[in-house]
């Protein structure tokens, strides 16, 4: 067969690929996609089966360990997530040390980190039962973290984790609830907030994932590296999108909702400005997540009694992108981002928190795909080439002849 390496060591050759755009590092059994067909399935499953009938901490098992649970693993999964939820008490000593207004992906990135000052028998990834145990710590401790974070910005005391609720409903009293009030759970909330965890769980080799498995190459520990895949979804072309497109729903809003206008400023590229939410490097017809969210986006609004002007902005950008040739040329389509944050506005959500929803969704690809890659056999650490555009060589010149 060819040899990339022998070509390589007798020719010299590398391949530049700007963003990766065609080449894949890894295999991977965990995620299909076809960005053509819009088919997106996890283990084999498709995701509006998943959506529709299953749960995020089902689906969650699923991506990590291969296979649906039984009624029993099930029961004994969540279990195990439900014993971790709790931070260690100087956990919340973090939180008194930011800044009020620190955003919360930053929050949620540095104390993911510092779990791994609390828990030093993880740093081994080869050691099973630490990994095990990793596993379940950040699935049961993300959500608490993040609601932590919001607590902070809000100025609330924090709300300890209640083991007896389930993982969604747990988070949503957590962020939501005041302590000494009673809280009432909105199942329709509940609900839509775990079918949206399902939408985001995995999506392959994305940013924040090739980066999980990049850092964890070198064999840095779990929390290290899903730290590190925290920071990847933060930015606005990626996780951050969702809180970059509410932005942009209430910047046209405020400016007298001129919608035309909006979009001829994308197609004339003015200052870099770019229809957030549109777009993805493998979809070239439909995000079949985009598709799901849109029709929860009017179910959950409609449930919940509440009418979004933003969602009408949002309709009308999507019917006139739709209907351009700039957009249909480039084959942009609706991305997973463009309706999450009108969904988590209705819920209640301020925007800052767009991301950190995100990020607990997607938590178990991040850990599914770290496990693929230390158990993989003669797995490799990730080290790109590069073609090197510099000076050649030149001779080192003293401070005071320069
Ligand atoms: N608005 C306007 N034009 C766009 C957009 C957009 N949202 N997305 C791509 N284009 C244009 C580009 O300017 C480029 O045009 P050109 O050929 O005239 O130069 C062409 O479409 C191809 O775009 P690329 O940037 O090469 O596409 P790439 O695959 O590198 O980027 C990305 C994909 C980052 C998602 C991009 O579409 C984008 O920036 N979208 C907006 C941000 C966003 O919604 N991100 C969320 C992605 S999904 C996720 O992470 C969950």
């Amino acid at each position: 067969g060819f040899d990339i390496g022998k070509l390589r060591a007798e020719t010299g050759l590398v391949t530049l690929d700007s963003g990766y755009g065609n080449t894949a590092a890894y295999k991977s059994a965990i995620t299909y996609l076809d960005g053509e067909q819009g088919i997106l399935r996890y283990r084999g499953y498709p995701i509006e089966q998943l959506a529709e009938r299953g749960t995020f901490l089902e689906t969650a098992y699923l991506l990590i360990n291969g296979e649906l649970p039984t009624v029993d693993q099930q029961a004994a999964f969540k279990d195990e997530v439900t014993r971790h939820t709790l931070l260690h008490e100087d956990v919340k000593r973090f939180y008194d040390g930011f800044p009020r207004d620190a955003h919360p992906m930053a929050m949620l990135s540095s104390v993911v980190s510092a779990l791994s000052t609390f828990y030093q028998d993880s740093h081994n990834p080869f050691d099973e039962e630490q990994r095990h145990l990793s596993t379940i710590r950040l699935l049961a401790k993300l959500p608490t973290i993040a609601a932590y974070a919001y607590k902070k910005a809000i100025g609330h005391p924090v709300v300890y984790p209640r083991n007896d609720l389930g993982y969604v409903e747990n988070f949503l009293r957590m962020t939501f609830s005041v302590p000494a009030a009673e809280y009432d759970l909105d199942p329709v909330v509940v609900n839509a907030l775990d079918k949206l965890l399902i939408l985001h769980a995995d999506h392959e080799q994305n940013c924040s994932t090739s980066t999980v498995r990049l850092v964890g190459s070198s064999q840095a520990n779990m929390f290290a590296s899903i730290s590190a895949g925290i920071n990847a979804l933060w930015g606005p072309l990626h996780g951050g999108a969702n809180q970059s497109v509410l932005e942009m729903l209430q910047g046209i809003k405020s400016s007298g909702s001129d919608v035309d206008s909006f979009i001829r400023k994308v197609k004339d590229k003015e200052d870099g400005v770019k229809l957030m939410g549109f777009g993805h490097r493998v979809y070239k017809n439909f995000d079949p997540r985009a598709q799901i969210i849109k029709a929860a986006a009017h179910d959950v609004l409609s449930a919940l009694g509440k009418s979004d002007e933003l969602l009408e902005i949002a309709l009308k950008l999507e019917e006139r992108a739709l209907s351009d040739d700039y957009f249909v040329s480039r084959k942009l389509y609706p991305n997973v981002d463009f309706y999450t944050g009108l969904i988590y506005r209705a819920m209640g959500f301020p925007t800052s928190m767009f991301t950190v929803l995100f990020a607990l969704g997607r938590l178990p690809g991040w850990i599914a795909q770290w496990h693929e890659m230390i158990k993989e056999p003669g797995s490799r650490i990730g080290r790109p080439r590069q073609i090197y555009t510099g000076v050649v060589e030149r001779e080192y010149v003293p401070i005071e002849s320069r």
